[in-house]
């Protein structure tokens, strides 16, 4: 299993241009070598910027051969100002020539939230021909992190941490008092590449203990991001590196 990789930008803006040019970048490599590149998405407020610059029409994105997916989404109607997938919508769907069909909504609104896990996770398996009993394997996942070590809708302490069978489960988040729907560790451990995007001095002390904790402490969830046979890549700004020991700085 390789060491994460941790870049260090001087802002959100020139984190968000690298992590672009690393999806431009895998989405023709794996389109030009398989024919299909899948990826997914994060929610909250940190990859808007991402998803702009990947809307850009300027960029060499292969999208009628590119599967999009949800990490995660809040258990909101896809209209409320919460949903992930709006945040999407707004920043990427509307702006890019996607097909409709290439966009994997999780319907998280639905009040059977289990059959929403479910539904989604047949979903991945019929775009990714992934069999029962082994995991999908996404070709990117972005995601970030949450100042208390959260990444996707994996809180710390909850029980949703410890799914090692299903792709995608429920979760209640007590520190949020909401319910969210989200790939579940093992799902992101199959991952070719994950890319983390995360900034905010808010974030720079749960950042040290997730890349050089020490070994008292229970793993914070990002933490436990480790795919087997796949690169983790950190794309954070300088604020939110502040306290790390060691890191590689990019010239931006
Ligand atoms: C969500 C997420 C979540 C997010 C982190 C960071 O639905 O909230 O997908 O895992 O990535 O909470 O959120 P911010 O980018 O808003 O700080």
């Amino acid at each position: 299993m390789p060491e994460p990789e941790v870049n260090v930008y001087s802002n959100l803006e020139e984190a968000s241009r690298a992590a672009a040019q690393r999806f431009e970048l895998l989405a023709r490599q794996n389109v030009a070598t398989k024919g299909l590149f899948a990826a997914a998405l994060s929610g909250g407020t940190t990859p808007r910027r991402l998803f702009e610059l990947l809307a850009e029409p300027e960029r060499a994105i292969p999208w009628d051969h590119t599967h999009l997916f949800q990490v995660d989404e809040r258990c909101v109607p896809p209209t409320d100002p919460q949903s992930n997938y709006r945040m999407i919508r707004e920043t990427l769907l509307s702006r890019a020539p996607i097909p409709e069909a290439n966009f994997h909504r999780i319907t998280a609104e639905m009040p059977a939230r289990n059959e929403a896990a479910r539904r989604y996770s047949e979903e991945m398996a019929r775009i990714l021909k992934s069999n029962r009993g082994e995991f999908p394997r996404l070709d990117l996942i972005l995601l970030g992190m949450g100042p208390d070590g959260h990444t996707a809708s994996l809180f710390p302490g909850s029980p949703a941490l410890g799914e090692r069978k299903l792709w995608v489960v429920e979760n209640f988040s007590e520190r949020l008092k909401s319910w969210r729907i989200t790939l579940t560790l093992p799902v992101l451990n199959a991952a070719a590449q994950i890319i983390f995007l995360v900034a905010g001095d808010d974030k720079a002390d749960t950042l040290r203990r997730v890349l050089e904790g020490s070994g008292g402490e229970a793993p914070l969830p990002a933490r436990l991001v480790l795919p087997a046979d796949g690169g983790v890549a950190w794309a954070v700004d300088a604020a939110a590196a502040k306290l790390l020991k060691s890191r590689s700085r990019q010239a931006s």
